[in-house]
């Protein structure tokens, strides 16, 4: 069991908060809007409700954030994430899916990294999972797979523990550099669906094949 806790009330939030619980973790929720949390929390039963600012009760910490509210956020909390892990989301795409917000040579996780606290482990994790997919969770005997990238051995062996815990596959990918292939990934999703595949009910994975 981990105990979580999830920055932001969106659809990301939602998703995991809710698969969390079902996975038997402790969950607590934190969004600027105090009601909002308040209702989120009570929505999905059993979750705590954390006070924006404070230090989040969980081990590991979530940014279900849009990526431009990301790192002033890590900023904000400082050394209240001292030892933390902290879960990268976020795909820092441009508003029309044609490149990245962030520098060459560089990824949103690698960025959000350098305003963490020397303590903390930044992980990249759950960006190539669309929420509502995450919602549904495997169905029809199908697993679900989670890209991880990270520098920290221990912090990547928690986050698969937290994503084995969900029902989910966990895939190390290599260090936190892997991020800005991860981040790459969501792109490639965001292409598949306004191309191809035309909805956002799809995941892509590892199969193998020996
Ligand atoms: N949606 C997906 O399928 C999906 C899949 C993979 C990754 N992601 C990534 O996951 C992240 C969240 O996506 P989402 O779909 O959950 O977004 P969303 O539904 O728009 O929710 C974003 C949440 O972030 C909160 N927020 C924004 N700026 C904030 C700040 N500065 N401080 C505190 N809270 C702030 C918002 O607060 P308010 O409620 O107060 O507005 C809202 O609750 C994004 O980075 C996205 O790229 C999304």
């Amino acid at each position: 069991m981990s105990s979580i806790s999830i920055i932001g009330l969106g659809n990301v939030a939602r998703a995991l908060a809710a698969r969390a619980l079902a996975g038997g973790n402790a969950v607590e929720i934190i969004g600027r809007n105090p009601a909002k949390a308040k209702e989120l929390a009570a929505a999905l039963g059993g979750a705590a409700v954390g006070a924006v600012g404070a230090a989040p009760a969980g081990d590991i910490v979530v940014l279900a954030l849009p990526y431009a509210g990301a790192a002033a956020v890590v900023s904000e909390y400082g050394d209240a994430l001292q030892d933390k892990v902290i879960i990268d989301v976020t795909n820092p795409v441009t508003p029309d899916f044609k490149g990245f917000v962030i520098p060459d040579g560089s990824s949103g996780a690698q960025e959000i990294a350098k305003a963490a606290p020397a303590g903390a482990h930044v992980v990249k994790a759950f960006n190539t999972l669309f929420s509502h997919v995450l919602a549904v969770g495997p169905a029809e005997g199908r697993q679900l797979d989670v890209f991880i990238a990270g520098d920290d051995a221990q912090a990547k062996a928690r986050v698969s523990a937290f994503v084995e815990s969900l029902g989910l596959r966990p895939w190390d990918t290599g260090d936190l550099f892997m991020a800005r292939a991860l981040e790459n990934v969501g792109l490639l999703e965001l292409g598949l669906m306004n191309h191809s595949v035309k909805h956002p009910n799809f995941s892509l994975g590892i199969a193998l094949l020996g």
